[in-house]
């Protein structure tokens, strides 16, 4: 449809018919699906019957058969007509679930987190949805947040990469196209900068480390395609986020000049109230609104109140309309004035929900997102035929998906379905699935003793260990990070048998591994891996994949070095080793985490050698030749990091400017090479300018941020 019908359509309508589109309910006020659960402080929604017939949205609404229901008769309920928008939360996949985002970013290839999202477009499409509330590409550096699941990790340049990547999954070079969805980048912004890891906590950043580090991804998805942005639920500057100006009109609209659409996270409109900045329903509205909100999710303020507060010249209705015009495009550009259903289908379900090449594209994920922690005496892989005993709640759990998946417990994707699909034999013990802390005791029951009886044939025992899944995501903040008591018992049991120890983790943070590492000859950091869950850890542990993830986020040797994470600053009195009491260490932990970020190891050895850096013509060049000195075909992920030496602000000791993953034969040696321009060593000076300031670099080059060789360069 032409601008100007939109512009037409705007002219026709009612102002209630305005303020509808400006809202998401859940469908249940439909009466389709009275199950759907409602969250937040919800009980006063004074929703009428008139009102939904208005409204211009829902979320989380699935199935082709349904979705068209519900929009049939929505359409023949609006004065007007106008198709409703079915918005949904589809993260890592939809039938087909891949590796959570964490996991993906670990693979160092973004083509993982294109395919994953690009299978959950079209799987979910088919299914009737036509917006995706992902992705979440919010910085993280606190493992205890439950939602670093749902994030590329602590590196603003990897969460660049990774979260393009993510929205050319999902929508392609045009929404409009089958099998695609339009993507809504969240939360913005900061939100993973949240006090002390606790979910829906305020946040408290510099305006520097903001500017340079928090909002890099999100301008990073907008570039890439994501056609609407949701606010976060954390005040910023003293303010809520969907309420903020600065965030929304000046950041978003004046300097990034986004025309999409913006939306509240859930009932976060009301939350300003509960916040303590609007001081009721009306106040709230006007101040989301005037700061660029466009639809209120799962809260009524704009429908309750926004009519009054244009009739008493409170508001303008300029902001309404223009609030209309970026959602009635959106609708526009799915082609739903067309086609409101867009690619609902019941016989597109059936093909595509599980299907054979998008299960190869989630095991290959999984593949590479399985982070190998320590192997020694080259414990693994595992050579066939030896005995196996598998023990620990994951051990039998088809619960691999993680937060935000569908798929969870209604498929074939354990560890022991792995094994047995691979024909490997193995003796189970202790594996009842892990209670999850909001269901009450997290720990599993202590049967190590008799597990360890029905293992004592076995050559080698697996410790399947982890976190509920339901313990990571939203809500899921944790303090203490440790296993569960009765699984570290576990591990330990494990090693007093003098058996090899492998201990595969299933988590959607970092966990505190450190008390049981002693205890581990080796260690799989599995995330949760998804559908293909099972079957990726079988191929690693025997060595038909060979590991090649390296860590998005640092691992913690305690909590109480949280936040730890790689691209720190230098202080004035930096601690390398040396015995001087008034340096900047603590007296009880090490200052480096447990394993720093990019790190990973394989069945291979890589080898760097004559690494080169020069600056000339603006740019600095770096090449060095890797090595697989082993029998063993690898994947080497060559990071470089630069460090700014003397600047007008203190810059990070590292920071990731390229990474490149290359495939190297056994023995075969290959030269990388890195270009870094004036362009990327940019940053915001004590005027906040962006500038780009001449000097000494340091041009560091490894397998991960901790290993790296060092050459200096001016430019
Ligand atoms: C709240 C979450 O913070 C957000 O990420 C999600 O998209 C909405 N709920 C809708 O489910």
């Amino acid at each position: 449809m032409e601008q100007s019908k939109i512009e037409a359509l705007i002219q026709e309508m009612t102002l209630e018919e305005k303020l509808g589109q400006m809202t998401q309910l859940g469908a249940y006020y439909w009466g389709v699906d009275p199950s759907v659960d409602l969250t937040g402080p919800l009980n006063e929604m004074k929703v009428t019957a008139e009102d939904v017939k208005n409204v211009g949205s829902t979320l989380n609404y699935l199935g082709a058969k349904e979705v068209k229901a519900l929009q049939d008769r929505a359409m023949a309920e609006h004065r007007l007509h106008i198709p409703m928008l079915f918005m949904a939360d589809i993260i890592h996949g939809y039938k087909t679930s891949f590796p959570i985002p964490l996991a993906l970013s670990c693979s160092f290839e973004p083509q993982n987190y294109e395919n994953a999202t690009s299978v959950a477009a079209a799987e979910s499409a088919a299914s009737g949805v036509q917006l995706t509330f992902a992705p979440m590409s919010d910085l993280v550096r606190d493992p205890r947040w439950g939602r670093v699941m749902e994030s590329p990790g602590e590196d603003p340049y990897l969460n660049c990469v990774m979260t393009a990547a993510a929205v050319r999954g999902f929508s392609g070079d045009d929404i409009k196209k089958k099998g695609k969805v339009a993507s809504c980048v969240k939360h913005f912004a900061g939100y993973g900068a949240s006090q002390g890891g606790r979910d829906y906590n305020w946040v408290d950043i510099s305006t520097n480390s903001f500017r340079q580090y928090y909002l890099a991804s999100y301008k990073a998805a907008l570039d890439a395609g994501a056609r609407m942005v949701m606010t976060s639920f954390n005040v910023i500057d003293g303010i809520p986020s969907s309420a903020n100006k600065m965030l929304f009109r000046k950041i978003l609209r004046e300097e990034w000049g986004f025309d999409g659409a913006t939306i509240s996270d859930y009932a976060a409109v009301e939350e300003t109230i509960t916040n303590g900045l609007a001081e009721n329903g009306e106040d709230a509205a006007r101040r989301c609104i005037e700061a660029g909100v466009d639809i209120e999710m799962m809260s009524t303020n704009y429908i309750n109140y926004g009519k009054k507060l244009v009739e008493e010249g409170r508001l303008s209705m300029e902001l309404i309309d223009q609030a209309v015009r970026n959602i009635l495009n959106l609708k526009n550009d799915l082609g739903l004035f067309e086609n409101p259903y867009k690619d609902a289908s019941e016989e597109d379900e059936k093909t595509l929900h599980l299907c054979s090449e998008h299960r190869r594209l989630a095991l290959e994920a999984a593949q590479q997102s399985i982070v190998l922690l320590k192997n020694e005496n080259q414990t693994l892989p595992l050579k066939k035929g030896v005995k196996i005993g598998v023990a620990g709640p994951f051990a039998s759990s088809d619960n691999t998906s993680g937060g935000w998946a569908l798929i969870n417990g209604k498929d074939e994707s354990s560890l022991a379905a792995g094994f047995r699909k691979a024909g490997v034999e193995f003796v189970s013990a202790m594996d009842q699935s892990v209670v999850s802390m909001s269901e009450g005791s997290f720990d599993v029951e202590d049967e190590a003793e008799s597990a360890m009886e029905a293992m004592q044939d076995c050559d080698v025992l697996i410790a399947a260990v982890g976190e509920s899944p339901s313990d990571t995501g939203e809500a899921a903040s944790r303090a203490y990070l440790r296993l569960s008591p009765n699984q570290e018992k576990l591990v330990m049991a494990m090693k007093a048998t003098g058996k090899p120890v492998i201990m595969v983790v299933f988590s959607g943070r970092p966990l505190e591994i450190k008390p049981v590492l002693p205890y581990c000859d080796a260690v799989i950091q599995a995330w949760f891996l998804g559908t293909e869950s099972g079957n990726a850890l079988t191929s690693v542990l025997f060595g038909g994949y060979n590991p090649s993830g390296r860590l998005a986020m640092s691992f913690p040797q305690t909590v109480g070095q949280i936040p730890v994470h790689y691209n720190c600053y230098r202080t004035g009195r930096p601690y390398y080793g040396q015995e001087d009491h008034y340096v900047s260490k603590y007296l009880d932990c090490p200052n480096e985490p447990l394993f720093p970020f990019g790190f990973g190891l394989s069945y291979s050895k890589a080898v760097y050698s004559d690494l080169q850096a020069e600056a000339r013509d603006g740019v600095i060049r770096a090449r060095v030749t890797v090595t697989n000195e082993s029998r063993i075909p690898m994947k080497e992920t060559v990071q470089l990091y630069i460090h700014d030496l003397f600047a007008s602000v203190v810059r990070p000791v590292k920071e990731l400017k390229g990474f490149l993953q290359i495939a190297l034969a056994a023995g075969e040696s290959r030269t990388v090479e890195f270009e870094v321009t004036k362009e990327m060593l940019k940053f915001y000076n004590d005027q906040m300018e962006y500038v780009f300031e001449p000097g000494e670099f340091e041009v560091m080059v490894g397998p991960n941020s901790r290993d790296v060789e060092i050459r200096k360069v001016t430019l």
